[in-house]
């Protein structure tokens, strides 16, 4: 949550901080704020509302003109959003801009109100500002003063460090909340993010735990708690400009949708090997698999829905039980694990706290520890003790789709390997199952083709609704969980997923004239089960949208409306028919005339619990 950036160098610094932080909007949007060193002083503005919203205020009050500054985008934790919370926030001599919590900082801001100190905003990063301030003021040596500020410090944080008497010179560092810094030509960044500086260069160190970097006139120095002087390696980002921009499309989220193809082709061409799934080169061989007795699949939100569609696959392939846990609820509930079992822990942005917290939780208990992430040196990716990145490059509608995609093509290769290492399915089977998987990249362009008007038609038919169901048996209903959660989260529709035949049980009562119904019934063996339980619903007034195969015919007794994806094995359809989904809720929010990439009190990366 929130995002965080920095410049020195020859350009204007407030644009390219203003700049710089629309890449990172999508960590938090609440409000903006920028710190500029102009004619070494430091100008601040900031506001709440969104980063348009800072704009519009430089415009008539003026823009920090500068060639040194940090700049903030809130995700509010402590204290509501409004101007006087923004960042960045300061003391006598010092002025930051923060990402994360700090989690004494009650027992702090006590400490420094008794040392006479007073405080402005509601907020935990005032805190820290003024303990920047309390030492720097003992011995005017600003990374002195960080390292004595960290020391006292708990929880997770990113900051962005001006000390008024350094006007050539940013400070940053880093516990936890991740954080970059940019190398240019006589230039550098600090950024929550890669996209935020690939604008301006792709190469980057990425700060470790405690470690504080000073960037400036004199290029990039970096340094730990000692106050030693660290040589890192210069990282280079492999993702181009464009994984940054719109490129012509309306919203990241349509645009993310209709990178999926290519984004499952990157992801499993590099680990399939003559027709065969080859999780080699991420730490996973078949001896390894053959022992592995239990698995855990622990993530949150949309990747934990990738985990429920590779429990029911790798239940069924493999024969190994799998349990889905929310990682909120998995780390606080005493697990059961021992040194045969396998957590996955699935993330995009490799920085959920709560995924991170339960995969650091199996670890010290044990059990070995898969990640499967997104973003390239997250904390969960280099933590993890085999990990298999996900390759679809940045994701930054709030609502995620691609990163779900190959989520999903992930577990699939894993499944298939899995069950071969156990001897549940032999050579021939495993090479037709990689070769059906390696169709999907075409055959999911094939849906969003065929399915983008009809989407939309059937969108417009919803965006009055105040409530609605989605229904689906087996892999159908673990889909359904995920078309649910894209639909509430963006077009702010209530929706609940539900098992078909769970639905007589309870739920059934809610049923009433008009009330939408999503059912996908793509899996053959229980698609005459899933039909009746539409009938049931149709019968006390539902008005049913079907997703099912290309080759069903559906009688007017069944659906209102039919949306159809290709034929295809039952085990590979939810990467067919979670398209229909993510359209559908894209163009209700579109045609609620919501804000689709950034819906209201989310934030794209949850970095606190
Ligand atoms: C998805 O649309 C959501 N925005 C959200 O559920 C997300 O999947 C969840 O917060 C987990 O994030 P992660 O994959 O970065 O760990």
């Amino acid at each position: 949550m929130c995002g965080i950036v920095g410049y020195y160098g020859y350009r204007d610094c407030s644009d390219v901080l203003v700049d710089s932080l629309s890449k990172l909007e999508y960590r938090g949007y609440d409000s903006a704020g920028i710190a500029v060193f102009e004619d070494d002083k430091i100008k601040i503005a900031k506001t709440k509302g969104r980063l348009a919203d800072l704009v519009d205020k430089m415009k008539t009050e003026g823009k920090p003109q500068g060639i040194a500054g940090i700049g903030h985008t809130r995700w509010a934790t402590h204290g509501e959003p409004s101007d006087v919370n923004s960042h960045p926030h300061s003391g006598d001599n010092v002025t930051i801009v923060h990402n994360g919590i700090i989690e004494n900082y009650k027992k702090l801001k006590d400490y420094l109100l008794s040392q006479g100190r007073s405080f402005v905003s509601d907020t935990d990063t005032e805190v820290v500002a003024q303990l920047l301030d309390f030492y720097y003021c003992r011995h005017h040596d600003p990374v002195r003063a960080i390292i004595e500020t960290t020391e006292d410090l708990e929880g997770s944080f990113a900051l962005g460090i001006l000390f008024n008497d350094y006007p050539e010179y940013i400070f940053a560092l880093r516990r936890e909340s991740p954080l970059i810094v940019g190398v240019g030509e006589n230039e550098s960044f600090i950024a929550s993010d890669v996209p935020a500086i690939l604008k301006y260069t792709k190469n980057y160190y990425l700060l470790e735990h405690d470690e504080i970097a000073v960037l400036g006139k004199y290029g990039t120095k970096i340094y730990d708690l000692h106050y030693q002087k660290l040589d890192k390696e210069l990282k280079t980002a492999d993702w181009d400009m464009d994984a940054a921009e719109k490129c012509g499309y309306e919203h990241f989220m349509i645009k993310e949708i209709n990178e999926q193809p290519v984004s499952v082709k990157t992801t499993i061409t590099p680990r399939i090997t003559d027709g065969m799934p080859d999780l080699s080169e991420c730490g996973i061989d078949d001896e390894y698999l053959k022992n592995v007795k239990n698995i855990h699949v622990v993530a949150c939100g949309t990747a934990m829905h990738a985990g429920m569609v590779g429990k029911y696959v790798m239940e069924r392939l493999a024969r190994v039980p799998v349990n889905v846990e929310i990682a909120s609820e998995f780390r606080y509930k005493a697990p059961i694990l021992s040194s045969d079992d396998l957590v996955i822990i699935i993330s995009q942005s490799g920085e959920t706290a709560d995924s991170l917290a339960a995969m650091r939780l199996a670890k010290s208990m044990g059990a070995k520890t898969l990640g499967i992430v997104n973003a390239k040196g997250s904390s969960i990716a280099r933590e993890a003790d085999m990990l298999i990145y996900t390759l679809a490059g940045p994701e930054i509608a709030v609502a995620s789709t691609k990163a779900y995609m190959v989520q999903l093509s992930v577990m699939y290769l894993f499944a298939f390997q899995l069950a071969y290492a156990k001897g549940r399915i032999d050579e021939n089977k495993c090479r037709e199952l990689v070769g059906l998987l390696q169709e999907t990249p075409d055959k999911i362009a094939q849906v969003i083709e065929n399915e983008l008007e009809n989407t939309q038609f059937v969108a417009s038919k919803l965006i009055c609704s105040d409530s609605l169901l989605y229904i689906g048996r087996g892999l159908d209903y673990a889909l359904s969980m995920e078309g649910s959660l894209k639909l509430k989260e963006i077009s702010y529709i209530h929706s609940e997923a539900y098992a078909a035949g769970e639905l007589k049980h309870g739920t059934i009562s809610l049923v009433t004239d008009g009330m939408p119904v999503i059912a996908i019934a793509t899996q053959s063996e229980l698609f005459e089960k899933t039909i009746s339980n539409i009938k049931e619903v149709k019968a006390r007034g539902a008005v049913t949208v079907v997703i099912c195969r290309e080759s069903v015919e559906l009688s007017d007794d069944v659906a209102d409306y039919v949306i159809k994806v290709p034929d295809f094995d039952d085990v590979l359809m939810p990467m067919l028919a979670c398209v229909p989904l993510q359209l559908m809720a894209y163009y209700s929010a579109l045609l609620r005339g919501n804000d689709v990439d950034k819906p209201r009190n989310l934030a794209k990366s949850v970095t606190v619990e």
